[in-house]
């Protein structure tokens, strides 16, 4: 089977500072570096390297940045053939700042993502069984993507980051929604992010129809998968973060690969919290998302870790 990832691509620039700068100050950076980005592309490797046949759609520049992308993705083996070279658009990009605590603070600027267009959405081999989307690209597409016919059985994930209260027409097409505490707190209309299991499962209030499952992914307090009878938390793997880009884009990629693979949600939780661990191990987003064999590795070093409760 097959995992469709609909999405952005952007090339990350990362200043690594000593603390993040405030409104109107100017701060030097320890050291600056270029690495393959945006959350579409970080989740299509994270399901690639968790092990999925994985096909991405979006939209590059028809400058150097888009050729080092899609020669990126392809390297992972990454079907590409649903990525478009829009001419005249610079390919996305990201500035990220990192404090010495692993804190960060992005910009993202779309370049030609924003010019992923609702009709460049087709389906890319004849084997998906899981569609996965984000919100860098315009809400018109990723309706378009998950709304269009798929076979019986295909589950439609949307991370929906980052948040746009608008994006909330969409949930209702999706079989599995992912958010981090922060965004449940803006799309619930909340004071204060939800800082705990409990207080997670007010996700409850986003489930659209009776067989949805709404993840909230809660950092050091690893993930909740909400559905409206029930729930299931998975603790996170004990880890000190280099810094967090790109994490919860590899627990959605991980995830899909899972479910792609057979596992139900509740059962892929405990590999996809892992893969998010590792990812926080190492500078970046794609440079830092692991391989299976070192997901599983690490949690069979951890029985007691990461299993659901
Ligand atoms: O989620 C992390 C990603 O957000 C970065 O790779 C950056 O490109 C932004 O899209």
């Amino acid at each position: 089977m097959a995992v469709q990832v609909a999405g952005s691509i952007n090339v990350d620039l990362i200043q690594t500072v000593e603390a993040l700068p405030r409104p109107g100050e100017t701060v030097l950076a320890h050291r600056s570096v270029r690495l393959p980005g945006g959350k579409g592309a970080n989740q299509a490797v994270a399901a690639a390297r968790a092990g999925a046949a994985t096909h991405m759609i979006g939209a590059t520049g028809s400058d150097e940045a888009g050729q080092w992308m899609r020669e990126r993705l392809a390297a992972e083996g990454i079907g590409t053939q649903g990525i478009a070279t829009l001419a005249g658009e610079p390919t996305g990009t990201a500035c990220i700042a990192v404090d010495r605590t692993g804190e960060n603070q992005i910009i993202v600027s779309p370049g030609a993502n924003a010019g992923l267009m609702p009709a460049r959405v087709r389906p890319f081999g004849h084997d998906t069984r899981v569609l996965l989307a984000q919100l860098e690209v315009p809400a018109a597409t990723v309706h378009a993507f998950l709304a269009a016919p798929a076979a019986q059985g295909t589950v439609r994930i949307l991370n929906a980051a980052p948040a746009l209260p608008e994006a909330s027409s969409l949930f209702g097409l999706t079989d599995v929604l992912i958010v981090n505490q922060h965004e449940l707190a803006l799309y619930l209309g909340l004071p204060d992010a939800p800082a705990n299991v409990e207080a997670a499962l007010a996700a409850r209030r986003l489930i659209a129809c009776p067989d949805q499952v709404v993840i909230v992914t809660l950092g050091a307090q690893g993930a909740v998968a909400v559905r409206a009878g029930s729930h299931c938390h998975a603790p996170a793997l004990p880890v000190v973060p280099v810094d967090t880009i790109g994490a919860g884009d590899c627990f959605a990629g991980a995830l899909a690969a899972r479910i792609d693979a057979g596992e139900s949600v509740e059962e892929a939780l405990p590999f996809a919290n892992a893969a998010a661990a590792f990812c926080t191990q190492g500078q970046g987003a794609i440079p830092a998302i692991p391989h299976r064999p070192a997901v599983e590795e690490a949690l069979k070093n951890a029985p007691d870790r990461g299993k659901p409760r």
